[in-house]
């Protein structure tokens, strides 16, 4: 092998198809959500009451089931809590009676119970948004909670076992005392949740308890009796806040932000727009999909720039909108009654479609670009009218938005983004285009979503590897990368680390790469596991190789592959490199700019109608499908970097809006070195979009 990278030079891009268009990036870190530790479990009831609790005689409620007995009608005592700075969450258990079915064993036997949650602002400010947060030990199913909906957005009853965040839709702020002269119903609320548990008949009691509105810090809470809980939430701050009834709350930044705006509104109805922008700079969604969960049994009769998936119309005709709305419209033409729609976008040809169409931003076939590529392909906008249901037709100014937002990349809305609760914000304007004057819509709200992190963030879909000149090793991407197959043929193991790959093995498929890694194995005189590593599964990988190192400049090569059967038109990657990025210059074939904010990023993307898609390998028809180019920084902006060390590789890669593994090492200098192999000596010149550059050659 070896030796005939030159015969690439102008080679034909045989691969190089396709269309149009013109893109770029830019950049930067990502908003990462980090969930504050839960507090431990209280282990022993810690404050016996101050005050003698009054009568604990049973309160006779109907059973709630024909079998059951209450077993804890338990009564709320006025305990005496400490004085607390902040928002006092108290959690009192009301009642828990034992239900169907009739278990065989008493761990499995089913109990409803009946809690309150009592909310009071005693701090100096206005807590705007709000959720209650609360962990259960026995299994706990909620089945209805008061006006509160979960933060996440699932819909009752839900398996809260693993903790859940209560938020009240449409988020109500907890005033303070200061501004409402103690108004105990502004700086109070009371919700009960009612659910089922198992295995405890007489004191089911959250293990944990706390508000999550930021910088507030909860105190582990304490029990009062058997059946109360209290704790204390510190505000960040005592400064004094004074704010109106219909407060509007500050916008939030987020990865994607979503605005709810209802442009016209009327008694049984309003016309709403709903705008979907990506913020961030590596971000990107092909064909989106976003969901909602309407919380007054609305359904969507039209709808412009967007399409819901399923018309659900049974849930219209046979429901209350059927009975009430009879006469001059007909419900069986609802464009959706599903309490849960799930809305795409349209495909490109009906951008002028006046029926379905023809909205500013719309039908793009649910693409969205970070605004640095091209800020015209950064947003979707849709309308349309929903219909409210009795008994809230008779006020126009009656609007609840949706909750539980979600929003993915095609299929279903995934996880690839977590949204928040959506928030009243001051309306948005809508400027004339010909005269001074500006419109403005009756409500907005916005809804922020970030890139999900910790256990449920999807796994990668692109990994990369390291290489340099001065080694002949390349540092490959994780074991698993991509995640594992349930099966994978031959069995492998997913916990050792993957081998090093000699620079022959890169353009194989990961999965075809054993006897390479084996004879690699044998001249390092490196052990070979048994079984051996499984391979990253990723559908693209990305290569950075060190080209060369001089004085007064280095050069790197990115090298793509497409591993699987998708074609990624208009890809591009957004390369994070801290200590070089000072001096970066240029890419060769690919068109590379820095994105300004941040300065740790630059945004790469195939020329157009050269090499913007990148192809799977199942797609073409012999050799494997790569795009590549050389990228060159001076090193006048950066004194001192070690190129061979960490600073010439990336601490981090998106391809298309998603992060991607990284390896787990770099290369070393002084190991084992080969006869000069080359990457593109073995390419099967498929395509070749090697220019020619002074540092083109290994
Ligand atoms: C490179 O990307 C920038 C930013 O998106 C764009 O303005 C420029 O036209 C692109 N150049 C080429 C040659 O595609
Ligand atoms: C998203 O991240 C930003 C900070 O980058 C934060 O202010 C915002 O609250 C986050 N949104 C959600 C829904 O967590
Ligand atoms: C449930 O079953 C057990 C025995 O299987 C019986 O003793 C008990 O009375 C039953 N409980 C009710 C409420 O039917
Ligand atoms: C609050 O409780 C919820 C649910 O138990 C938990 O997920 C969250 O991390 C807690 N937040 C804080 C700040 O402790
Ligand atoms: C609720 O979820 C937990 C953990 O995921 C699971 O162990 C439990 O069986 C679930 N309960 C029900 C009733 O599905
Ligand atoms: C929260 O309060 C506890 C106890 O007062 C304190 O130890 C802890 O540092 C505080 N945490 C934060 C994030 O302020
Ligand atoms: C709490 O429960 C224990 C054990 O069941 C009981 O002895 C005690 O009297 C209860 N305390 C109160 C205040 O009800
Ligand atoms: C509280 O007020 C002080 C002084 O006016 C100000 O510096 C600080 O930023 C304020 N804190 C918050 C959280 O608004
Ligand atoms: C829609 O109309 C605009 C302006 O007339 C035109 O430039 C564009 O190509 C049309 N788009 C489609 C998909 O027909
Ligand atoms: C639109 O998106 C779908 C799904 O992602 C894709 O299969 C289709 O090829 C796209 N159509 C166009 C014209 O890009
Ligand atoms: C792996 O090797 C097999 C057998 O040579 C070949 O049929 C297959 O196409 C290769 N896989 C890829 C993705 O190149
Ligand atoms: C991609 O290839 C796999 C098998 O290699 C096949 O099962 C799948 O249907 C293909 N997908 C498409 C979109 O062609």
């Amino acid at each position: 092998m070896g030796g005939f990278s030159r015969s690439c030079r102008g080679a034909v891009v045989l691969f190089a198809v396709l269309v149009i268009s013109t893109v770029f990036v830019a950049v930067s870190g990502q908003g990462a959500v980090v969930p504050a530790p839960v507090a431990p479990p209280p282990l022993a009831l810690v404050t016996p009451p101050v005050q003698a609790p009054v009568a604990l005689a049973p309160v006779a409620l109907p059973p709630v089931a024909p079998l059951a007995p209450i077993l804890a009608p338990a009564p709320a005592p006025a305990y005496i809590f400490p004085s607390c700075d902040g928002v006092e969450v108290v959690y009192t258990l009301i009642a828990t009676a034992e239900i169907f079915p009739n278990a065989s064993t008493p761990a499995k036997q089913p109990y409803s119970f009946e809690g309150s949650v009592t909310l009071t602002n005693k701090g100096y400010s206005t807590l705007d948004m709000w959720g209650v947060g609360m962990t259960f030990q026995h299994n706990e199913i909620m089945v209805s909670a008061d006006g509160l909906s979960l933060e996440d957005g699932r819909a009752f009853p839900v398996n809260v076992s693993d903790g859940a965040v209560l938020s009240p839709s449409p988020p109500q702020a907890l005033r303070n005392s200061i501004e409402t002269a103690g108004d105990a119903t502004k700086i109070s609320k009371v919700f009960n949740i009612i659910g089922t548990e198992f295995g405890e008949p007489l004191r089911p009691m959250p293990v944990t308890l706390n508000i999550t509105s930021k910088g507030y810090n909860c105190t582990k809470p304490k029990f009062y009796g058997n059946t109360t809980m209290h704790t204390c939430c510190v505000e960040p701050s005592q400064n004094i806040t004074l704010t109106s009834d219909d407060i509007f709350l500050p916008p939030i930044p987020g990865d994607i932000t979503i605005t709810y705006d209802v442009l016209q509104a009327y008694t049984s109805n309003y016309r709403a727009m709903v705008t979907i922008s990506n913020d961030s700079p590596v971000g990107r969604l092909d064909n989106w999909n976003l969901q909602w969960t309407w919380q007054e049994s609305e359904f969507i009769y039209t709808m412009q720039g967007a399409r819901p998936k399923v018309a659900d119309t049974q849930v219209c005709v046979g429901g209350l909108a059927g009975k009430y709305y009879t006469g001059g419209m007909d419900v069986n033409n609802a464009m959706s009654c599903s309490v849960s729609p799930v809305i795409s976008d349209l495909p490109l040809e009906k951008t002028n479609d006046t029926t379905i169409g023809n909205i500013k931003y719309c039908c793009r076939n649910g693409t969205i670009m970070p605004a640095v590529i091209d800020p015209s392909k950064s947003k979707s906008a849709f309308t349309m009218n929903v219909y409210k249901l009795p008994p809230n037709v008779d006020d126009a100014l009656h609007l609840v938005p949706p909750a539980g937002f979600k929003i993915g990349n095609g299929g279903d809305a995934t996880s690839l983004y977590t949204c928040g609760a959506p928030r009243l914000i001051a309306p948005s304007l809508f400027p004339d285009p010909y005269l001074d004057y500006s419109t403005n819509s009756m409500k907005t709200w916005q809804v922020s979503c970030n890139v999900t992190e910790g256990p449920r963030k999807p796994p990668p879909k692109c990994c990369v590897s390291f290489s340099s000149y001065h080694n002949d090793s390349i540092v490959p991407c994780p074991t698993c990368a991509c995640g594992c197959k349930a099966n994978p043929q031959p069995t492998c193991s997913a916990n050792t680390s993957a081998m090093l790959l000699p620079y022959s093995a890169l353009t194989l498929a990961p999965e075809n790469r054993t006897a390479q890694l084996l004879a690699w194995a044998s001249i390092l005189h490196k052990p070979v596991p048994n079984p051996l590593p499984c391979p990253d599964n990723c559908g693209v990988s990305i290569n950075w190789h060190i080209v060369s190192d001089y004085s007064n400049g280095w050069s790197a090569r990115m090298s793509l592959f497409g591993w699987d059967n998708v074609t990624h038109p208009e890809w591009f990657a957004v390369v994070e490199m801290p200590k070089a990025l000072p001096g970066f210059e240029k890419a060769y074939t690919f068109n590379a700019t820095k994105i300004p904010p941040t300065n740790t990023s630059f945004v790469v993307q195939g020329l157009t109608g050269y090499n913007n898609y990148l192809l799977g390998s199942n797609l073409v028809k012999t050799g494997v499908s790569v795009l590549q180019s050389v990228i060159s920084f001076t090193k006048k902006l950066t004194p001192g970097i070690q190129v061979k060390g960490r600073d010439g590789f990336p601490t981090k890669v998106w391809f298309n809006g998603e992060e991607c593994a990284m390896p787990d090492s770099f290369p070393t200098s002084g190991a084992l070195r080969m006869a000069s192999p080359t990457v593109l000596g073995v390419f099967v010149l498929l395509v070749c979009t090697l220019f020619l550059d002074p540092f083109e050659l290994l």
